[in-house]
C-alpha cells in the first residue's frame, strides 16, 4: 500500500551551472530579473530564460514556473524556475510545495536526475529547509493508484535521484553541516513516508481498511521496530471486561469486529515524560439509525483519519527516536445499522461509570473516544494526551476545510502544541471550550446526552470529551475538515491528506 517511489534524496555539491542533471531547478522570490542565480543562469543560456519568463509572464509568484531546454549550454539538460512568492512572507513549510512541484515536473519531463538549489534564507534555517524539501519530494510524488488499471497510471516514475544543493557558489558544507543536512533529509523522508502511509489507510475503501486491518497494520509497524515499539490489540471480549460500554455500543451494528489498538514506544534512556496520542478510528460512519444522507456518507471511509495519523506517526517516531515514552491509541469500529445496532434513547455506561443517553447515533466518535480517553488516563496515566478526530461537521462550518479546531483548557500545553503546528505548517486554530455550552448536554435520565444543539457543535463535542479527560493535561484536535480534501496543492493530491502526522512526529521527537 505504500507509495515511497524509491526516489533517492542526496546532498549535492558544486556550482549550479556545473550540475550534471536532467533538470536543474531553483526558486526566485518575485521579479526574476533581480535574482542573481537567475541572471547567471540566463547569461549562460544566452538570454533564453529571460525571454521565456517574459513571454510566459513569470513573475516569481507562488504556483508559477517555467522550464527551458539548455541545448548543452550548461551541464544540466533543462532548467526549471519555480516562483517562491514574496521572500518576506516565505515560511519554511512553503518549500514542500516547491520541491513537490519540481518532482512532478521532473516526472512529466521524463527526467531521472534533479538538482535543486536550496533558496538562501539564512544558515539557521538551512537544515529545516532540507528536511521540508525532502518531505515535499516524497509527498509530491504520492499517488493512490491501486485501483487505476489503465497503462497511463501504471507507468513508473522517471525521477530517481533528487539532489539538494545548499550553496549557490558551490561551496562545500563543513562536516557538521553535512551531518545535519543528511539527518534532516532522512528525517524528512521518514515523516513523508508516515504521512503517505496515513494517506493510503484513509484512501483505501472501508471494505479493506477494517478495524482488524488497522490492527494488523499497527502490528506490522511494531514488528519493523522490534525492541522499541510494541502493540497490544484488545478484542470485543477484552473491551467488555474493561467496561467500554460506549465504544462497544457504536460497533455493535457491524459484522466487522471492533479492535482497540494500543502502541507503545519506549526510549532507550529513561524517558522524560509520557505522551499519549489518541485517534478516532471509525472505519465507516453511516451515521447509524441517525442515518446520514447519501452525499454526506459518501466519503465516510475517512472517519478513521485520526487513527491513521497516530498509528502512522508511531512508525516515524520509532525511526527517528524520541526521548519520551510515546503511546498511540485507536478504538476502531464501524458505525452501521442492523438488528444489533445501538439506538436512539439507549443509555450507555462508559468505562469510568458515566451514563450517556443517546440522542443521535451519528455522534459516535465522541463515544468511542470517551472510552479511549479513560483507558489512556487510567491505564497509561500520561503526562499529556492529545486526541485527533474527524469529529464534527460544525468544525468545518466554523473554520473551513483546511483548518483543524484545537480545544483545550491546559494553556501551556496547547500553546506548545500550536507552536509546533506552526513550525510544521499544519493549519490549526483554537476554539474556546466554553463551559456554558455544557447546558446542551444535559439529559433528564442519564448523566449526560451525546449531542447538543446546532450552535457550537464542535465545542459541545469537545466538552463531551473533556468529561473523560478530567484533570489529565489534554488537547482535542478536530480534523474533520483537513483530514481529506477535494482540492489539491503540489504536496497534496485529492483525498486523504495525512493531516496531523507531521505535527505529532515533530512534537514527539523535538529536542
Ligand atoms: N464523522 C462525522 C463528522 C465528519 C463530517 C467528519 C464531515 C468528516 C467530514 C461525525 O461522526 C458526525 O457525524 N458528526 C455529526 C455530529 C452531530 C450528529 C452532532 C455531525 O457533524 O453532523
Ligand atoms: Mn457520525
Ligand atoms: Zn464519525
Amino acid at each position: 500500500m505504500d507509495a515511497k517511489g524509491g526516489i533517492e534524496v542526496t546532498l549535492q555539491q558544486g556550482a549550479p551551472l556545473e550540475a550534471q542533471v536532467d533538470l536543474f531547478a531553483f526558486t526566485t522570490f518575485g521579479d526574476p530579473s533581480k535574482d542573481s542565480i537567475f541572471k547567471s543562469v540566463d547569461t549562460a543560456l544566452g538570454g533564453v530564460l529571460a525571454d521565456v519568463t517574459k513571454t510566459e509572464s513569470f513573475e516569481g509568484k507562488t504556483g508559477q514556473s517555467v522550464i527551458v531546454h539548455t541545448h548543452g549550454r550548461i551541464a544540466a539538460k533543462r532548467v526549471l524556475v519555480v516562483g517562491g512568492g514574496s521572500k518576506t512572507e516565505f515560511q519554511n513549510p512553503h518549500i514542500r510545495d516547491i520541491t513537490a512541484t519540481i518532482a512532478q515536473v521532473a516526472n512529466k519531463a521524463g527526467a531521472a536526475t534533479v538538482g535543486f538549489l536550496l533558496p538562501s534564507l539564512g544558515t539557521n534555517r538551512e537544515a529545516t529547509l532540507v528536511q521540508l524539501a525532502s518531505e515535499g519530494i516524497h509527498l509530491g510524488t504520492y499517488k493512490f493508484g491501486r485501483y487505476l488499471t489503465s497503462d497511463e497510471h501504471k507507468r513508473p516514475m522517471s525521477l530517481k535521484s533528487f539532489g539538494i544543493l545548499t550553496d549557490a557558489k558551490g561551496k562545500k558544507p563543513n562536516a557538521s553541516q553535512t551531518k545535519a543536512f543528511a539527518l534532516a533529509s532522512a528525517r524528512g523522508a521518514q515523516i513523508a513516508q508516515a504521512v503517505n502511509h496515513a494517506r493510503d489507510l484513509i484512501n483505501e475503501p472501508a471494505a479493506v481498511v477494517t478495524p482488524t486491518a488497522l490492527a494488523s497494520d499497527a502490528q506490522a509497524i511494531a514488528k519493523k521496530h522490534k525492541g522499541t515499539l510494541t502493540v497490544t490489540v484488545l478484542d470485543a471480549k477484552k473491551c467488555e471486561e474493561l467496561g467500554m460500554g460506549m465504544f462497544l455500543a457504536v460497533g455493535k451494528g457491524s459484522d466487522q469486529e471492533p479492535r482497540f489498538i494500543h502502541m507503545t514506544y519506549k526510549p532507550a534512556k529513561k524517558s522524560k515524560k509520557r505522551i499519549c496520542f489518541i485517534g478516532k478510528g471509525i472505519t465507516f460512519d453511516s451515521g447509524g439509525y441517525s442515518l446520514k444522507p447519501s452525499q454526506a456518507m459518501e466519503d465516510m471511509k475517512v472517519d478513521m483519519s485520526g487513527a491513521a495519523a497516530v498509528i502512522s506517526a508511531m512508525d516515524a517516531i520509532a525511526s527517528i527516536g524520541s526521548d519520551y515514552e510515546v503511546h498511540a491509541i485507536a478504538a476502531c469500529c464501524e458505525n452501521l445499522v442492523s438488528g444489533r445496532a445501538y439506538k436512539l434513547g439507549d443509555v450507555l455506561t462508559s468505562t469510568d461509570g458515566t451514563t450517556v443517553e443517546i440522542n443521535n447515533t451519528d455522534a459516535e466518535g465522541r463515544l468511542t473516544l470517551g472510552d479511549a480517553i479513560t483507558y489512556a488516563r487510567t491505564k497509561i496515566q500520561p503526562d499529556e494526551m492529545f486526541d485527533f478526530a474527524t469529529l464534527t461537521g460544525a468544525c468545518m462550518v466554523a473554520l473551513g476545510p483546511y483548518t483543524a479546531g484545537v480545544m483545550s483548557d491546559h494553556e501551556s500545553l496547547v500553546r506548545t502544541w500550536m507552536s509546533v503546528a506552526e513550525r510544521t505548517g499544519e493549519d490549526m486554530w483554537r476554539l474556546p471550550l466554553n463551559a456554558r455550552l455544557r447546558e446542551q448536554l444535559k439529559s433528564p435520565i442519564a448523566d449526560m446526552r451525546n449531542t447538543g444543539d446546532r450552535f457550537g457543535g464542535a465545542i459541545t463535542a469537545g466538552l463531551f470529551l473533556k468529561t473523560f479527560a478530567k484533570d489529565t493535561p489534554w488537547v482535542h484536535i478536530d480534523i474533520a475538515g483537513p483530514a481529506s480534501l477535494s482540492t489539491t496543492r503540489p504536496s497534496q493530491p485529492k483525498g486523504g491528506t495525512g493531516f496531523a502526522v507531521s505535527t505529532i512526529v515533530e512534537y514527539a521527537t523535538r529536542s
